[in-house]
């Protein structure tokens, strides 16, 4: 056996749930010890801000030509912090599926959506594996907002693959992710970086990308960067009132994520 080939022999394969969503467990559980409601805590778990975020997260696919006509895949939905917002927009023919791998997260989202009044359009799905359970060429628009951050570059390039097989023609992705050219983004690298491998691996990782390094993973899937927009960039015009960082934002403000945003669209 070769050198490397030591290093390239597959290992026991795990599912994506056992791993990540084990994590997302342990975040819910230490929100509970906090003192927070079952829900309280699992809005939390996914990042908080649900409200605000939420909004942000709807405008930014409005930005992107959404109708509520579309087939739109939900990548780590978590608590549905984005899928009750979409409950006003969801036109007759549109179509959600939220897919995550932790099942109490994806619990918490039917409630909500189900609040917000949300029908059968809405569905979701617990994945094991970075397999987006749908049919080649059938969907018009993927987002993760805030998943890729918290993954390794290895499953995020499984997804790309499988974003590659599933994006209609026309379709679209939004993927967003945290950059080292950003100030907040790269103090979260230092923090990463202050700990040891094992303490920063039996938790919920932020992985924080050298810019560049996400675009060359979507070339080698087949997919084409059609934007990226840097986490501090106001592309996203807020369609109703928010609040965020304790300032009120107006609607029709330009706004950003806080997350540097890439735009994939299938290489033809
Ligand atoms: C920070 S939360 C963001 C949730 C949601 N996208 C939002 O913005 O409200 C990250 C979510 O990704 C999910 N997740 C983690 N690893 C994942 C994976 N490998 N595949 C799919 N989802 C994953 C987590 O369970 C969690 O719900």
């Amino acid at each position: 056996m070769g050198f490397l080939d030591r290093f390239l022999k597959p290992e026991e394969e795990k599912e994506l749930g056992d791993f990540y969503g084990n994590l997302y467990d342990g975040l819910i559980e230490f929100h509970e010890n906090e003192g927070l409601s079952a829900e309280e805590a699992r809005k939390q778990a996914i990042g908080g801000d649900y409200e605000t975020i939420g909004c942000i997260e709807r405008d930014a696919i409005l930005a992107l030509g959404y109708s509520g006509r579309e087939m739109i895949v939900d990548l780590g939905c978590g608590s549905g912090r984005l899928a009750r917002k979409l409950v006003p927009l969801l036109k007759e023919e549109g179509r959600y599926l939220g897919l995550d791998v932790n099942q109490t997260l994806i619990h918490e989202a039917r409630e909500q959506v189900a609040k917000a009044g949300g029908g059968e359009a809405f569905q979701f799905k617990k994945i094991t594996d970075p397999v987006i359970p749908v049919e080649e060429k059938s969907i018009d628009l993927l987002v993760a907002f805030s998943v890729v951050t918290h993954i390794d570059l290895e499953d995020t390039f499984n997804y790309f693959k499988e974003l590659k097989r599933v994006l209609k023609p026309d379709g679209q992705a939004l993927i967003s992710y945290l950059s080292t050219e950003i100030e907040g983004h790269w103090k979260l690298f230092l923090q990463e970086a202050g700990m040891n491998a094992g303490a920063r691996n039996s938790r919920v990782r932020n992985h924080v990308m050298v810019p560049g390094t996400l675009n060359r993973l979507a070339e080698k899937a087949g997919l084409q960067v059609v934007s990226d927009h840097a986490a501090d960039h106001s592309w996203i015009t807020l369609t109703e009132a928010v609040e965020l960082d304790g300032k009120k934002r107006e609607a029709g403000e330009k706004i950003h994520l806080g997350q540097s945003c890439l735009i994939l669209r299938s290489k033809s």
